[in-house]
């Protein structure tokens, strides 16, 4: 016997005897978010269908009927004339029912021996694999837009700093270079995660497999996983490999972050290191002489919304007996909009790296302010024998005569710096100079303008 709201399409209803109310149905459904992984759900049942065909679990008839009408359905999805209905809950009912609406029986043979269980794991990670992929060049645009951002400053002086004081002279080149490297693992730890989410979790049907006479590699193959998951348990109910991903988008954020950060601080007047084009700024609709930094504040922002996903999806799973729970249909939303904000932020960040500018003569000044070569005054001591620590001690009594005389070390005259320390001769001019001083620290990771040409040449090898 047919329940009387059969008719109305639910794919379960012979089995109840009233329907969920309206807002049941809303709390439920997922079509609406979820409706963006239907490219993907139809490789993957493309993939599924040739399967069965060829284990002769379907004919080649309703293959082929299949075929057509998933490509009738694509094209409908693509020009937005798909018909997307809330009362078939998911992306994967909607398509199927149209599906069958097109090509009859064959399309309601195309459930056979799957479930949407390992249906929805196999189109989130190929979501995710996708994502990946579009994540990897935009890193690698960053860090170009990064590499030429710093062989233009490879000379450019500016104040490094501990704890936001100065503490000695280094090169913008340098600087960036410093982000490129974090961008750098960034991407390996993207390429490292792809490896896991690459796995076939398709064939695990619900949740133990299926009686059919499946070949999983065959589909692993066709939509180009390096392997199959190999527990049905685990396939269809583990998202540890979202997880991961947001957590190196998190890092990702986070990088981008303390860059916004400092960019934010550079473009303050007090400051005034770098400006940044117009197009990435907006103005204050009272204050008629702001210009904001509203790209590297909404990105710094921005993080703790991706930061938030990633908490939320390690508690999405904390609980979870085994298999399948429909808490995890709740997966999709923070990690399409992880997505969505690591894709445009990264987009952004690699535009506007070409609209840094750089007021090298404020960088200059800057890093004259603060003693910045202290340090090279008590390398200078050490190398003609003085112990570090004495060097360090009579360095720190120069430092204090200057700031009670408001001026720089390099003020100083040699009889005067002698008072420190006899072993000083007139070579120390040239180690107190800012150039000096950055040319002296020239091994690998050092900020010497050398070594920045140099690391940029190896990262560059490494891009193209
Ligand atoms: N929309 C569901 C999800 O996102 C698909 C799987 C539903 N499975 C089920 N047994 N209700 O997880």
């Amino acid at each position: 016997m047919t329940s009387q709201f059969a008719k109305k399409g639910e794919a379960w209803s012979a089995r109840f005897s009233e329907p969920v109310s309206d807002l049941v149905k809303r709390y439920t459904a997922s079509v609406f978010f979820d409706k963006r992984l239907a490219p993907h759900d139809i490789d993957g049942s493309l993939a599924h269908a040739a399967m069965l065909a060829r284990q002769g679990i379907i004919s080649a008839a309703d293959h082929a009927a299949i075929e057509q009408g998933m490509a009738q359905i694509r094209s409908e999805i693509a020009v937005g004339a798909f018909d997307w209905q809330l009362d078939l809950e998911d992306v994967h009912l909607n398509i199927e029912k149209r599906l069958t609406e097109l090509v009859g029986d064959a399309g309601k043979r195309l459930h056979t021996g799957r479930s949407r269980n390992d249906q929805v794991a196999t189109d989130i990670r190929l979501y995710v694999r996708a994502a990946i992929d579009d994540i990897d060049l935009l890193l690698r645009a960053l860090r170009l837009a990064l590499l030429d951002l710093a062989e233009q400053h490879a000379d450019t002086i500016m104040p490094g700093f501990t704890h936001l004081q100065v503490a000695q002279p280094i090169t913008f080149g340098h600087h960036m270079m410093a982000y490129v490297e974090m961008f750098g693992r960034d991407a390996e730890r993207m390429q490292d995660c792809r490896k896991r989410v690459n796995r076939l979790p398709l064939g695990a049907a619900a949740l133990a497999g299926t009686t059919f006479p499946i070949d999983r590699q065959q589909v692993a193959a066709a939509l180009g996983f390096d392997d199959v998951c190999h527990n049905s348990l685990d396939a269809v109910s583990d998202r540890d490999f979202a997880i991961e991903f947001c957590a190196a988008a998190a890092l990702i954020m986070t990088h981008v972050s303390r860059m916004s950060e400092e960019l934010v601080l550079w473009m303050s007047p007090r400051i005034g290191f770098i400006d940044i084009a117009d197009r990435f700024c907006t103005g204050s609709s009272i204050m008629p002489q702001k210009k904001n930094p509203d790209v590297p504040e909404l990105a710094r922002g921005k993080t703790g919304r991706v930061n938030g996903h990633l908490i939320a999806l390690l508690t999405l799973m904390k609980g979870q007996p085994l298999a399948y729970n429909k808490d995890n249909q709740e997966d999709k939303e923070p990690l399409f909009d992880t997505v969505d904000t690591v894709v445009d932020t990264l987009r952004i960040f690699a535009d506007m790296a070409g609209g840094i500018t750089v007021k090298a003569e404020a960088m200059g000044a800057a890093a004259l302010q603060g003693y910045a070569t202290a340090t090279d005054l008590a390398d200078y001591l050490v190398k003609k024998g003085v112990p570090f620590r004495d060097a360090h001690e009579a360095v720190a009594r120069a430092v204090r005569a200057c700031v009670d005389q408001g001026c720089d070390l390099s003020d100083l005259s040699l009889e005067e710096l002698r008072r420190y320390s006899p072993l000083i001769e007139l070579d120390i001019f040239g180690v107190l100079i800012l150039a000096g001083s950055v040319a002296a620290r020239d091994h690998v990771g050092g900020t010497a303008p050398r070594q920045v040409r140099l690391a940029i040449a190896r990262v560059r090898a490494q891009l193209t």
